[in-house]
């Protein structure tokens, strides 16, 4: 097994040892979604689609970012559903919570620990340069609070608890990780080796991005909804959606570059319809030119509704039946807090004692 304790590790002392005895077991992945709204597409291929085919491979802690819900969703009232849908729809998809632990942030008080003691390590000059919290001060210029601008600090909080290495997210979350590692760095130099640096993670390499149907910015679950697939969007809406996303008159000349939301249709559509299909559209886009279109896109447009409906049904059904059996759920969230709260503890007991903060 190629070992990564080298890669990350300085030289050896009783501590990094423990973690070289980790890194010799499963590697650790993790990664967490929020619960502001109803999972889409790009949530799903970003994000859970590498959650479900990690599972098998490596020891995965899956969890719902609900503390960092309130940074920029103050009001509670559907916070509880919001959990519950995100747990089904992570469970329809096909994530097993035998397998891996499968929690809900707030079950963890450890994380909360890690946390404060990260936050000294975070300077206030690179969390205002964020680039996420910059876009959240810009929609949103009266809720400005702490939360927010160490945002940065709590997901590190999330990844390092666990001492993962391993983080699946989606492009956006990219500079997130690069402070995660930062932070961990900081740390590992100030108190000694004890957290390892995690990397974000997609099978393939490139960080996928899936654009809103109208090509302005990503999916996402509180914005642009009309132009965002919901995997509990009704196959109505799936189809009204797709047959109103952005096209054009067609290319002027043969094999031009497509325009970025010409593309997310091609996009979507590799990865919901069959290589046939795709190629045949792919060929047409091609072999157009002004005066002489051949792809239409009203057809591809028909293929990739038909196609995305069949994808999502399966899905809507079964995470509709088990938002139903609160007990399940309760269940299912008791036993993943259980495993992460293990995992979780070992590393504050090291994160403690290489502070100097022991138990008196
Ligand atoms: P949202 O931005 O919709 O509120 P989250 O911030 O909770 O979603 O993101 C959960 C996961 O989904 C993250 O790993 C994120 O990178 C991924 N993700 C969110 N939107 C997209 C998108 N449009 N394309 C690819 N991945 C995405
Ligand atoms: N910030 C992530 C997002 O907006 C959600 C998240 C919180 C997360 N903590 C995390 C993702 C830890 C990966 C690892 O998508």
């Amino acid at each position: 097994m190629q070992c990564y304790y080298k890669a990350v590790f300085r030289p050896c002392n009783k501590l990094n040892c423990i973690a070289y005895l980790r890194a010799m077991a499963k590697e650790v992945v993790l990664s967490g979604i929020r619960p502001t709204g109803f999972l889409h597409l790009g949530n799903y291929f970003g994000a859970m689609r590498n959650y479900v085919r990690m599972q098998d491979e490596y020891n995965c802690y899956f969890f719902v970012a609900n503390w960092h819900s309130l940074t920029t969703h103050p009001d509670t009232k559907e916070l509880r559903n919001s959990v519950n849908r995100v747990v089904a729809e992570n469970i329809a998809c096909g994530l097993d919570p035998e397998k891996v632990a499968l929690y809900v942030q707030s079950d963890v008080p450890e994380i909360a620990e890690l946390y404060l003691y990260l936050n000294t390590m975070a300077y206030k000059g690179e969390l205002e340069k964020t680039t996420t919290f910059k876009e959240k001060v810009r929609l949103n210029p009266d809720n400005v609070n702490a939360g927010l601008l160490t945002y940065p600090v709590l997901m590190a909080a999330d990844i390092l608890i666990h001492r993962a290495v391993k983080v699946p997210v989606g492009k956006d979350q990219e500079q997130h990780l690069e402070m995660a590692r930062n932070f961990a760095d900081r740390f590992n130099h100030r108190y000694g080796n004890v957290l390892p640096l995690p990397q974000a993670f997609n099978y393939g390499g490139e960080l996928v991005k899936i654009l809103s149907l109208d090509g302005n910015g990503k999916m996402s679950k509180s914005e642009n909804q009309m132009n965002t697939l919901y995997l509990a969007d009704t196959d109505e809406l799936i189809g009204k959606k797709i047959m109103k996303a952005k096209t054009d008159q067609g290319p002027s000349t043969p094999n031009s570059a497509k325009p970025d939301y010409i593309e997310n249709l091609f996009t979507l559509m590799r990865l919901v319809s069959g290589a046939d299909v795709v190629g045949k559209f792919e060929d047409d886009f091609n072999a157009s030119s002004e005066g002489h279109c051949i792809i239409r896109y009203g057809d591809m447009k028909k293929q990739l509704a038909a196609d995305m409906i069949e994808f999502i049904k399966p899905i809507r059904a079964k995470a509709a039946d088990i938002q139903e059996n609160k007990d399940l759920l309760h269940k299912i969230t008791r036993q993943g807090a259980e495993k992460a709260r293990a995992s979780a503890s070992e590393t504050l007991k090291l994160v403690r004692s290489a502070i100097g903060m022991n138990e008196s």
